[in-house]
């Protein structure tokens, strides 16, 4: 693992004199905040040696530097999934590139069925916690260069970007709920029996992606916020028919209040 990360970052050193200082994983609703950023280089994960290759539709594989809000970013246009068949550690081998980088802090977003009764299809929500269901990506051989074998878990969600969200929303008059996240492997939608269970045992979405990036992040130490538009919910009696098309279309309207939600936020650091 080290020595495979070695050789990504001195590739991507030697080729893109840019060191960023935030990270973002550019997930559904996201898209659009690419637009925002004056782009310095991009480069197709195909060309990085040793990154995993994305395969789902709407989402293209690119590592995106440039500036957004003053500040130098690095934005992955396309993340990996572990319903795609990569092994855990291959899901999160771009966090750790990241971080190698030399970000400091690490922004995310997703799309999750909302399982909380008071969620409406379209709501924002950031997230305050999780609950991992997916494999642990820190099973495996330890390298205390990343940190501490037993993290402790209390604050992955960093309280202060929470905070000045918030304050970003209200000025802004964007909706925002707070809530848990629970992260399954998908790539089944689930029935209803399962929404029922997730919303039991704390959940207010459920969702593909995400954790297994925060938990590496918080592991080396970097601050993360996370934010999940509600494409659908997984309440009883409000439970209907989902793909990945309505996904799609529901987090294409969210779009431009994720994209204020971020790019003023990054300004703000
Ligand atoms: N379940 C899991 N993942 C999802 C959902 C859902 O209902 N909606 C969007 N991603």
């Amino acid at each position: 693992m080290l020595g495979k990360i070695k050789e990504t970052i001195s590739f991507l050193e030697e080729t893109i004199p840019f060191k960023p200082e935030i990270g973002i994983i550019l997930g559904t609703g996201l898209g659009g905040l690419v637009n925002e950023i004056a782009i310095h280089h991009e480069m197709d994960y195909e060309k990085i040696p040793n990154f995993p290759v994305s395969t789902v539709d709407g989402h293209h594989g690119r590592l995106i530097f440039g500036i957004l809000g003053n500040k130098k970013v690095v934005a992955m246009q396309g993340r990996f999934h572990y319903y795609e068949g990569y092994n855990i550690q291959d899901v999160i081998f771009p966090v750790r590139i990241l971080k190698f980088l030399g970000i400091k802090y690490l922004f995310l977003s997703n799309a999750s069925g909302g399982v909380n009764p008071e969620f409406e299809i379209g709501d924002l929500m950031i997230i305050t916690d999780h609950i991992n269901l997916i494999p642990n990506p820190l099973i495996g051989k330890h390298y205390p260069e990343f940190g501490v074998r037993f993290p402790d878990m209390e604050q992955v969600y960093s309280k202060d970007l929470i905070l000045k969200v918030k304050k970003i929303a209200q000025k802004k008059q964007i909706n925002v709920k707070e809530g848990i996240y629970t992260a399954t492997t998908g790539p089944t939608f689930e029935t209803p029996a399962e929404y029922k269970y997730f919303r039991i045992i704390g959940s207010d979405t459920v969702g593909m992606s995400t954790v297994p990036e925060t938990i590496v992040a918080h592991q080396m130490g970097l601050p993360c916020f996370a934010i999940s538009i509600i494409t659908d919910l997984g309440v009883p009696g409000k439970i209907e028919t989902i793909t990945h098309e309505a996904v799609q279309k529901v987090a294409a309207k969210a779009e431009e209040k994720m994209t204020v939600i971020m790019s003023e936020l990054i300004s703000m650091l």
